[in-house]
């Protein structure tokens, strides 16, 4: 690919932030920009460069798409404000659930959502706010592997040859395209950004319809969400890499009060990784464990089984759609 990767021995946060911000301000000139928050490292570091560069030129948006985890939207929305930048947060919860409707298999999914996202919602905040470009937080990993073919990241666009211009009506910038994510982390600190940002865990474009298997509903979602909550919270000291919940399609026989209750099974999976690019799973202890079954299967309604995935990536992957 014709990006140049920036190792993070040639990295120099404070000067890459200076381009960013120049190139940003050429790129735009007098114009309008918008850029979508979802409160990763990614897309946060780049908000607060575009802040930077465009100040009040700039709005950003913070898309409820329905599929994020639990009190995310209002608790970013609410950070940013107090470091001084203002956002907005879209409710596009019934454009989402429509377009993944009926929908089970992966690639379809995230292409559903790719869509939502860039055709629906942006196209209409695009034009009705002016603006004639987006920002967006694509790093260097979500190319090479959506080039590699193994997963199509949501936001890459130019690169698979869409012409955003064309297709959906503005230009797309991409600032950080030529970082990994050690690198992204670097460049949040120096922009000022909080540790609890600088240092989340990935999570990946798609939200939680990564981790549900099979359709995506509201209510399949709500699962997922709360076992989500629980694994974060259990894990968050674990020192993984990334830990995650993921909903089957399958259900299983189950027993609750003496009565068969045929529910949903959860899959834990623990990552240790440096890159996402090889990733092996966590030597979480069984006491760890047994308390993560207990706290699901009590706390989630309607889960029955609880089990950990205990395969390296490759051949899984880290999501599991
Ligand atoms: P996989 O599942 O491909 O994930 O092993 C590798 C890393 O990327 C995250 N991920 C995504 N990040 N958009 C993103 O910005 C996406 O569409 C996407 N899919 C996966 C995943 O959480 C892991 O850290």
């Amino acid at each position: 690919m014709d990006i140049v990767e920036i190792r993070l021995k040639d990295l120099k946060p404070d000067k890459f932030v200076d381009e960013q911000v120049n190139a940003i301000q050429t790129a735009v000139g007098k114009g309008l920009a918008v850029n979508a928050l979802s409160g990763g490292v990614d897309s946060s570091a780049v908000t607060m460069i575009a802040h930077r560069a465009l100040g009040p030129r700039l709005k950003t948006y913070f898309i409820e798409n329905g599929i994020m985890r639990e009190g995310e939207p209002q608790r970013i929305v609410k950070l940013f404000r107090k470091l001084g930048v203002p956002v907005e947060l879209v409710d596009s919860k019934a454009q989402f659930f429509a377009a993944l409707k009926g929908k089970t298999d992966p690639e379809e999914k995230r292409e559903a959502i790719t869509q939502t996202f860039y055709k629906e919602v942006f196209g209409k905040l695009v034009r009705d706010s002016g603006a004639k470009f987006l920002l967006q937080g694509t790093n260097y990993t979500d190319v090479e592997e959506t080039l590699a073919g193994i997963k199509r990241q949501h936001n890459i666009l130019e690169q698979l040859g869409i012409d955003t211009q064309a297709v959906f009506g503005y230009k797309v910038l991409e600032p950080i395209i030529q970082l990994r994510k050690t690198g992204v982390r670097k460049v949040a600190k120096a922009l000022g950004l909080p540790e609890e940002i600088c240092n989340r865990p990935p999570f990946p474009g798609p939200a939680l319809s990564a981790r549900v298997i099979g359709e995506v509903t509201p209510e399949r979602v709500e699962v997922v969400r709360k076992a989500t909550k629980i694994v974060e919270d259990m894990l968050k000291d674990s020192g993984a890499f990334q830990y995650l919940a993921i909903l089957h399609e399958d259900k299983v026989t189950g027993i609750r009060n003496g009565r068969r209750e045929f529910g949903n099974q959860i899959e834990i999976r623990c990552w240790e990784s440096t890159d996402a690019v090889t990733a092996k799973p966590t030597n979480l202890s069984f006491a760890t464990l047994t308390k993560l079954g207990k706290a699901i299967t009590s706390k989630v309604p309607g889960v029955v089984s609880v089990t950990y995935n205990v395969a390296h990536k490759p051949p899984s992957t880290i999501e599991a759609v």
